[in-house]
C-alpha cells in the first residue's frame, strides 16, 4: 500500500508485521533497549530505526498491561516528532476498556481517559471487539471497532467442534457471528458474576452429551467464567471442551482454571502460548477500507 508505513510496539510485534505483509507496506523497526537488558528500573524506551517523515503511519500496539500503554504513547510521540503526516492507531486489545462507565460517584471512566490521551497524537483509532462498542461514539477521535470473531470462526470451522456456547448474555452476539462463519450451531448459558474471581451459571439442559463444545467469549481474564461453564458442560456429558476467546489475558489463576478445558485458543491481540489464530486479515481489511 503506497504511502503507508507500519510500526509495531513490543506487545504486538508478530501482529504488526503480519498487518504490514497483508497491506504490502514497509515495516519500520523499533529499538526497545538503549542498553542490553533495558533500563534497570523497568521504564520503557523506544527509537524508530527508519524515517517516517511525510508518511502515513499505522501504529500497532496492545495497551495492556499498563507499561504497554506508556510504550504506545512514546511511540506515537516519536512518530509525530519524526514528521509523520497521519497516524492511525491500531490497538488490538484496548486496556481499561471494561471500566466503560461511572458506576460510583468519583470514579474515572477509564476507557475514556485512555482515549483522550490516544487522541493527542493519533488521527483515528481502530480497536477490536471492545467490551462496550457504544462507548466509542464518545471518544474524542474517529474510532472504529473491528470484529475479531471472524478469526475465531475460521479456527472453529477447521477443528473438532460440534457446538458453540456463549457463557453469558453478553457473548451471545459474538457466538452467533462465530457460529455463522464456522457453520455450526450455538447455545448459551446464563452467568452471574459474584465478584472479580467468582461466577455461577444457572443450570440449563444442553444437547452436549458425547459432543465437542467450544465456549466462545470476548475476553478470558482469570478463566473463572470458562472454568465454571466447562464444568457444567462436562457434568452434562460433553466429550471435549475448547475455550476460545479474542483477547487472552490469562491473569491470576488462569492456568489452573483452564485445566477444566481440553484446549484453549485465542487470537494474537494479546500474544500468549494459547495464540492460535491471527486477526491480521481483519485489521488489514479495515485499514484498506479506511484508506481507500
Ligand atoms: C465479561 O463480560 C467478559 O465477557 C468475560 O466473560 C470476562 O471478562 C471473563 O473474565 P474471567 O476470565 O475473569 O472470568
Amino acid at each position: 500500500m503506497a504511502g503507508v508505513k507500519v510500526v509495531g510496539g513490543s506487545a504486538s510485534l508478530p501482529l504488526a508485521r503480519a498487518i504490514a505483509r497483508e497491506l504490502n507496506a514497509p515495516y519500520v523497526d523499533v529499538g526497545f533497549e538503549k542498553h542490553p537488558g533495558g533500563f534497570p528500573d523497568g521504564e520503557r524506551y523506544v527509537r524508530l530505526m527508519d524515517s517516517v517523515a511525510g508518511e502515513h503511519v499505522v501504529l500497532v500496539q496492545t495497551t495492556h498491561p499498563d507499561a504497554n500503554m506508556v510504550e504506545y504513547l512514546l511511540l506515537a510521540d516519536a512518530i509525530r516528532d519524526g514528521g509523520a503526516t497521519r497516524l492511525t492507531a491500531v490497538i488490538p486489545y484496548f486496556g481499561y476498556g471494561r471500566q466503560d462507565k461511572r458506576f460510583l460517584d468519583g470514579e474515572a471512566v477509564s476507557a475514556k481517559t485512555m482515549a483522550k490521551h490516544i487522541a493527542v497524537d493519533a488521527d483515528e483509532l481502530l480497536t477490536m471487539t471492545i467490551h462496550n462498542p457504544d462507548l466509542l461514539a464518545s471518544f474524542p477521535l474517529p474510532t472504529r471497532e473491528v470484529s475479531g470473531i471472524p478469526a475465531l470462526g475460521r479456527y472453529l470451522k477447521a477443528v473438532d467442534v460440534d457446538l458453540l456456547l456463549a457463557p453469558d448474555d453478553n457473548a451471545v452476539r459474538l457466538v452467533k457471528e462465530a457460529a455463522a462463519i464456522a457453520g455450526k450451531p450455538y447455545d448459551s448459558l446464563d452467568k452471574t458474576r459474584l465478584d472479580s474471581y467468582t461466577v455461577t451459571v444457572a443450570h440449563k439442559e444442553l444437547a452436549v452429551r458425547d459432543r465437542s463444545v467450544a465456549i466462545v467469549d470476548d475476553v478470558i481474564s482469570t478463566g473463572g467464567t470458562i472454568a465454571t461453564a466447562a464444568r457444567e458442560l462436562k457434568s452434562q456429558g460433553a466429550r471435549r471442551v475448547l475455550a476460545a476467546c479474542v483477547h487472552g489475558l490469562f491473569v491470576g489463576r488462569a492456568a489452573e482454571n483452564l485445566k477444566a478445558c481440553d484446549e484453549v485458543a485465542s487470537t494474537d491481540t494479546v500474544q500468549s502460548p494459547y495464540t492460535k489464530v491471527s486477526v491480521a486479515p481483519e485489521f488489514a481489511k479495515a485499514l484498506r477500507e479506511r484508506l481507500a
